[in-house]
């Protein structure tokens, strides 16, 4: 089956009224190809603000992360009601960001994501290994071991984007080649099958995010198992365009 192309744009902690406002125009005013989903992750406080500003069908927005419960005395967090009564549609969970400067452990992230599913959020779980595990010829073991937590929390993938993003990649210019993306993710599909069945396995999107830029995404156009981007810097510049017209 076809898979929807998805492309998300996490700007991280950058942006402002003025500078996401010529984002979206510049998506709204695009010739964007019609098949591709797009997700605007803008920091939270700007949320209803880029929902109100769409004027696409195909656009949508999504918040930064989430915590796990609705309500009470969690100073600084945002709940998954809140961030939907904004407009959002979508979280990223799992960010290496999230799990490296906020030490956010898997069972955390797995708790986070069955919360917003079932919240009725779709979630963009992010995975990925370090430099040092990529060396020590560990990235299946560590892509599976995060992925092995959610299964032990979340039973229905149907609203589950991931997002592959090797550390090493991310921010640094060094994208993983197309060739090495699509060998993890069709191992990463591989493994959802064992655990889900092929039906879950060949519908869930998988994601390459990690210095992903409007030059390189070319090279991804025939990898069968690379079904879009999560971009990070790029998602701020008019080559982000270029990104979601990828497979045009
Ligand atoms: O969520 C996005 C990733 O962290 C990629 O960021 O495109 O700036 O490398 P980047």
């Amino acid at each position: 089956m076809a898979r929807t192309f998805f492309v998300g744009g996490n700007f991280k902690l950058n942006g402002s009224k003025a500078s996401i406002k010529e984002i979206v125009e510049r998506l709204n005013n695009a010739d964007l190809a019609e098949n591709v989903q797009v997700v605007l992750c803008p920091p939270a406080p700007y949320l209803d603000y880029t929902v109100s500003l769409l004027k696409k069908s195909q656009l949508a927005v999504g918040a930064q992360n989430t915590y796990l419960k609705a309500s009470g005395a969690y100073t600084g967090e945002n709940s998954v009601e809140q961030i939907q009564e904004l407009g959002a549609k979508w979280v990223i969970l799992g960010h290496s960001e999230r799990r490296t400067l906020f030490h956010e452990d898997d069972k955390f992230v797995a708790e986070k994501t069955k919360f917003a599913l079932d919240q009725g959020a779709g979630v963009i779980l992010c995975i990925g290994e370090t430099l040092e595990e990529k060396k020590a010829g560990k990235t299946l073991e560590v892509v599976e071991r995060q992925l092995t937590a959610v299964l032990a929390e979340v039973k229905d993938w149907t609203n589950v984007v991931i997002a592959y993003e090797p550390v090493w990649a991310i921010g640094t210019g060094l994208a993983a080649t197309a060739e090495d993306a699509q060998d993890i993710h069709k191992s990463i599909r591989k493994f959802l099958a064992a655990k889900l069945g092929d039906k879950v396995a060949e519908e869930i999107r998988i994601l390459y995010g990690g210095s992903a830029n409007g030059s390189n995404v070319a090279s991804f156009k025939d990898k069968v198992d690379v079904d879009g981007f999560l971009v990070g810097g790029a998602s701020l510049k008019p080559e982000f365009v270029d990104i979601v017209n990828s497979r045009k």
